[in-house]
């Protein structure tokens, strides 16, 4: 069976147990800040459990992506070297809500597991909780004694997480060895007998100071993984031998020229399966909203992304490479999961650019961890320190977690509690760092002159002019300080072996000042090599070139009127103050975006000229600043001849393309006729499009719950309104006229209802308040149309059936309708008939 053929069966089994097939959440939970990812199918289903929420179903199935590499559901270290743990697994799940139990749960795993899929049933065991007796009892039905294994909390006790949720659990294990051995392996962590499906019996809460709460009712939780039972049915030990996976391994193994070998051993395959699995873990993040960063869900995706970029550079890959099987995932999970096919481009991009940023310094830190590794080796030491495991975090991006694989590889080990105790004082130092950076820039005494190279390089190699505390001034530098609106750059220089983080640079006199995260040795004298962080150059260089294609735009579409009164360019975006009377309306808003754009895609060279003052004057529409100084040459930056030049000393890109696109996301009033707008570019657009994304969804989500609890409302609505239609049935009999000799009694009301389904109901009321002889007709204008119904008690719906007496009728209004003979219902448009119908109604009776 393909892995596509099993989903689609367990959801059509479940569908026919009268299950409402409700589709995966997203495997970010917005709105669940007891969780970083979704981990288990009944995430979205905690405020049912709870008694907090209601669904208008009480049973239901789906196939949930689910997320297992923080908190309490961690397989993150198995990944690659086992076959059947994953960061990112689909979770097929069955549940009920307060309806039924324990006895269906068993009875229905078994007959999906033993007569729709065929299993052989001799290979299945079950574990129960250690005083789950009627659990035990049940499972006796399909399995002898020998094959029910009792458990503790461990294994057969289930939360969701620190709180929330849980209750004891019975798992079905599967026995894949060839002589059906496998009973003492159960919870053995063997390869050889694995859970297959866990039947969750929720009744508590676990509340946050550790006690359980009964829950109101009990309910059903059931998880199977997808991966693994796709290896079961298909007879294979290895989920990355099922369709799920094997695309993914064939496009790697294409781009790498590595077959895929499936030995648990070999250093290729295990890379091959990290990457398979870590990359499902990323696009899905990235697809439902959440972006790699540097803190929390995103340093977790960041950790995930540079561990699989790590293995492929065992295969050989030197270049970005994951971003690239995003493909593979649109084309082979785009129809069960549209979110992928649809976010594909983002998801792409955020990788790309994450495994470029990653790979610059991943080689270098490489080559320090193996100097690292050699010299504790040395010393006959299996380990690496705290303080070069933070090192290696600091200067060269490496999470804790890949220093520790990376030792792993060398059979050491890392100490990581030293590892925690540096990290923090750094936080500590960058607090105090940042504060009085600034006021003692101006008491280091300068009488020196600094270089400045970073118009045309990112690293410069130099010689150490002084060093004070954490500040640091060389004869050269590629750092560009803080000035006119642009921020300074960050990166970091190395001098004596040891790598400085540079947070802020400043000009004093002529010298540029480095201010780093802590005390500078006072090499003063030796070589130092200056490096400016590449990405951050890019993304504060692309917003200043647009800033200058913005400050032109603003002059053709609202006036020339517009001067630069303020700016500020920084990596996330750009800000720019100009004198303007009224409100910029969104239409001009839209030029002005349309205009920059229209530049950046012409991919114009970026020019910059070094000119005499005098000459620098003379180009045409040149834009200076009024009461800056100028020396006698000044620095132009030229952007396409006929369209923007600007005196400037700020860094820029080198082509206008690179500034990807423009976006202007503010406008505002900053004082009496000052205008400030505020845009963003390339990278800044991506992460707001994809935080838009994430508030598309979130709103999504609170619309449908608000749509089915409108629905539910309308349900209750209805049932009131047929409640007091009811009330009315007694008159409409005290009114009924008599006919065939006074032998039928005959009602003919008009009713106002606001659905055909409530005039059936009445019908059915009227009926039975007839009982014998008795023929009614109900009538009722719903939305511009005549609606009706006949009804005809039991002795006389032959004689009179209600279905030819409607379709009669109905015929007169220009309708059609009909139905059995005991009640029936029609319709028709020409409402002025109705009230001579209602009133020849006992008539028409009589003579039909
Ligand atoms: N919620 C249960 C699990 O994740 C079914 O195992």
């Amino acid at each position: 069976m393909t892995s596509r053929e099993i989903r689609q069966s367990f959801l059509d089994f479940f569908a026919s147990k009268q299950h409402r097939i409700v589709p995966s959440a997203p495997v970010i939970p917005h709105g669940d800040p007891t969780l970083l990812f979704t981990n288990a199918g009944m995430n979205q289903f905690k405020d049912v459990f709870l008694g907090k929420g209601k669904r208008d179903y009480v049973r239901a199935a789906d196939t949930q992506k689910c997320i297992r590499v923080s908190g309490k559901h961690n397989d993150l270290e198995e990944v690659g070297y086992d076959t059947y743990h994953h960061t990112f697994f689909e979770m097929l799940g069955n549940w009920s809500f307060g309806d039924y139990y324990k006895a269906e749960a068993i009875e229905w795993a078994w007959e999906l597991l033993v007569k729709v899929w065929k299993l052989e049933p001799e290979r299945l065991h079950a574990t129960v909780y250690k005083t789950d007796e009627e659990a035990a009892k049940l499972w006796e039905r399909y399995l002898p004694r020998e094959r029910i294994h009792y458990f503790g909390e461990k294994d057969n006790f289930w939360e969701m997480g620190e709180t929330g949720p849980c209750g004891p659990c019975s798992e079905i294990h599967y026995d894949r060895t060839p002589d059906l051995s496998g009973g003492k392996l159960v919870n053995a962590g063997a390869p050889d007998v694995i859970e297959i499906w866990n039947l969750v019996f929720i009744q508590y809460n676990r509340t946050a100071d550790g006690t359980l709460e009964e829950l109101p009712a009990k309910h059903v939780d059931t998880g199977m993984g997808f991966e693994r039972i796709c290896a079961v049915i298909n007879g294979k030990v290895s989920n990355y031998d099922t369709d799920v996976f094997t695309p993914l391994l064939d496009a790697i193994a294409a781009m790498s020229g590595h077959k895929y070998s499936g030995a648990l051993d070999d250093m290729y395959a295990i890379a091959m399966r990290v990457m398979a699995d870590h990359i499902r873990t990323v696009s899905f993040s990235i697809a439902d909203g959440a972006l790699p960063g540097n803190e929390g869900r995103g340093y977790v995706l960041r950790r995930i992304l540079r561990r699989a970029s790590r293995y492929s550079r065992n295969l050989g890959f030197r270049e970005p490479v994951l971003y690239k099987l995003v493909q593979t995932l649109a084309d082979t999970m785009g129809d069960v999961f549209p979110e992928i096919r649809e976010q594909q481009k983002t998801v792409e991009r955020v990788i790309q650019a994450e495994e470029e940023a990653f790979l610059q310094t991943l080689e270098r830190g490489l080559e320090k961890f193996d100097d690292i590794a050699r010299r504790m080796e040395s010393h006959g030491l299996q380990r690496i320190s705290g303080a070069d495991a933070f090192l290696l975090y600091d200067t060269f991006g490496f999470p804790l977690d890949l220093t520790q694989l990376l030792a792993r590889e060398r059979r050491m080990v890392v100490d990581d509690t030293e590892f925690a105790t540096l990290m923090e004082q750094q936080r500590e130092r960058s607090r105090k760092a940042r504060k009085i950076a600034l006021q003692e820039v101006e008491t280091l005494a300068i009488s020196s002159q600094t270089e400045f190279t970073g118009y045309t390089e990112l690293q410069t190699e130099a010689t150490v002019l002084h060093v004070h505390g954490n500040q640091i001034v060389l004869d050269r530098t590629p750092f560009y300080a803080e000035m006119g609106g642009q921020v300074a750059d960050k990166g970091m220089i190395t001098l004596g072996g040891i790598s400085y983080t540079v947070l802020d640079v400043q000009k004093s006199g002529n010298a540029i000042v480095h201010i780093c995260d802590r005390d500078v040795e006072p090499l003063v004298g030796t070589k130092a090599l200056a490096t400016v962080d590449k990405r951050y150059r890019a993304d504060v260089a692309a917003n200043h070139s647009a800033t200058h294609l913005l400050h032109e735009a603003l002059r053709r579409v609202l006036g020339t009127h517009v001067q630069q009164a303020g700016s500020l360019v920084a990596a996330e975006g750009l800000r720019f103050d100009f004198p303007h009377f009224q409100k910029v309306s969104p239409e001009e808003i839209q030029a002005i975006e349309e205009m920059v754009n229209e530049k950046v895609r012409e991919n114009i060279p970026v020019r910059t000229l070094e000119l005499p003052i005098d000459e620098a004057r003379k180009i045409p529409g040149v834009k200076s600043f009024f009461g800056d100084k100028y020396g006698d040459t000044v620095r132009v930056v030229v952007i396409d001849d006929t369209f923007s030049a600007e005196f400037c000393g700020g860094t820029h890109v080198r082509s206008t393309s690179e500034i990807g696109v423009f976006k202007i996301v503010a406008e505002s009033s900053i004082a009496a006729g000052t205008r400030r707008l505020e845009a963003i570019t390339g990278t800044g657009v991506l992460h707001y499009i994809a935080q838009l994304q994430q508030r598309i969804n979130e709103q999504q989500r609170s619309y449908e719950e608000l749509q089915q609890k409108l629905k539910q409302l309308e349900k209750e609505l209805s049932k009131v309104q047929v409640h007091a239609l009811t009330q009315q049935v007694q008159g409409f009999l005290a009114k009924a006229r008599l006919a065939n000799g006074g032998h039928l009694r005959v009602v003919a009301e008009q009713v106002d209802v606001a659905h055909i389904d409530q005039l059936k109901a009445l019908g059915d009321e009227l009926r039975n308040a007839l009982g014998k002889q008795g023929v009614g007709l109900l009538a009722s204008v719903v939305e511009g149309k005549v609606q009706l119904v006949c009804v005809a008690t039991d002795d006389v719906k032959e004689r009179y059936p209600a279905g030819k007496i409607v379709a009669a009728l109905a015929k007169e209004l220009g309708g059609g309708g009909g139905g059995k003979s005991h009640l029936a219902t029609a319709g028709g448009k020409d409402i002025h008939k109705l009230p001579s119908m209602l009133q020849d109604f006992a008539a028409f009776v009589e003579k039909f």
